[in-house]
């Protein structure tokens, strides 16, 4: 055996207090779960790269898990007017994207050919059905509710998905954090119908750019706007690295899912979720 991992042997066996007899007590493995999360990935086709393929979706799916855990609880502080635990709830959010952002880099290693060996095998199951995905997107104001139909068999993530469309965003709540602040908001938007993706207000942007303009007074405020651009910048390029690996990798073919592919992914790219504190940037 080689010197140093003979002396790295020496050193573990001394130490003394580390535990190995676990029959009256739970292990890492059984507190993560891990039996039943690592023999999750089921490869249809037996290719070699079917495991990367399923790999990357699910943990992009666990980490989609902890950003609406985050945001849904981000969305009850600023209702609640508790921004600081908002802003830190945000911050995780967007290092979470930047993360998943991240994997992209690992699917493009993946060619065309290879992933032509088992795309069959799919069938017509397509990311496009992620609720997790849409849940994020309900939580950010965007509601498209041909999703809803997709789980009309499932009885829990149905009701799951109704709840959260017909919820107020988080833009909403920052809305109404400008109403209590006194910024005069259109009453209408206070009440509105929270399954119609929010399109715009003239009281809205008046306000925010009043924030803009003297950021010392509305501190908060400010922080949290450019919080929830942070947000949405991550989330437009997320989607822009999706819409370009997926070019790299099927090139303008249809998806799975049924739609153009490329085409259409790169149609979601134009959408705004917060558009005032976009436009004010045009206007400072
Ligand atoms: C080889 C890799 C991939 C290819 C070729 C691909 C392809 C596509 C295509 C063509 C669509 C449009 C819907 C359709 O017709 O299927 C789509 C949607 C989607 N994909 Fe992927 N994808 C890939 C990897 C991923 C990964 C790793 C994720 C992570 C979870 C993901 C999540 C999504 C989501 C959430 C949508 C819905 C987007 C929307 O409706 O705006 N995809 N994908």
């Amino acid at each position: 055996m080689n010197k140093s991992i003979a002396d790295l042997h020496k050193k573990l066996e001394a130490e003394k207090n580390i535990h190995t007899d676990f029959k009256n007590k739970m292990t890492y493995g059984e507190y993560l779960s891990l039996d039943s999360i690592l023999s999750s990935q089921k490869r249809l086709s037996g290719h070699h790269d079917e495991m990367l393929f399923i790999i990357i979706h699910q943990v992009s799916e666990l980490w989609m898990k902890l950003v609406l855990h985050e945001l849904t609880a981000a969305i009850q502080a600023i209702e609640a007017g508790e921004m600081q635990s908002a802003f830190k709830m945000l911050a995780r959010v967007t290092k979470i994207q930047s993360q998943i952002i991240q994997a992209w880099d690992v699917l493009s290693t993946m060619t065309p050919a290879e992933y032509l060996e088992f795309r069959d095998s799919l069938g017509q199951a397509s990311g496009f059905q992620s609720y997790q995905y849409r849940l994020i997107e309900f939580a950010l104001g965007y509601k498209t509710s041909h999703i809803l139909k997709i789980y009309e068999k499932d009885q829990k993530v149905h009701e799951t998905l109704k709840q959260a469309f017909d919820a107020p965003s988080i833009y909403d709540v920052a809305i109404k954090s400008l109403a209590r602040a006194g910024f005069s908001i259109n009453p209408d938007l206070l009440t509105r119908d929270y399954s119609e993706t929010y399109g715009g207000d003239p009281t809205v942007a008046a306000a925010w750019e009043e924030v803009y303009r003297d950021v010392n007074k509305y501190w908060d405020l400010y922080q949290l706007a450019e919080k929830l651009v942070d947000v949405e910048d991550w989330l437009q390029q997320w989607r822009f690295r999706h819409a370009k690996t997926v070019e790299r990798i099927i090139g303008f073919k249809v998806g799975t899912g049924g739609s153009s592919g490329v085409n259409y992914l790169k149609q979601v790219l134009d959408h705004r979720f917060f558009p005032e504190l976009w436009d004010l940037r045009t206007k400072l």
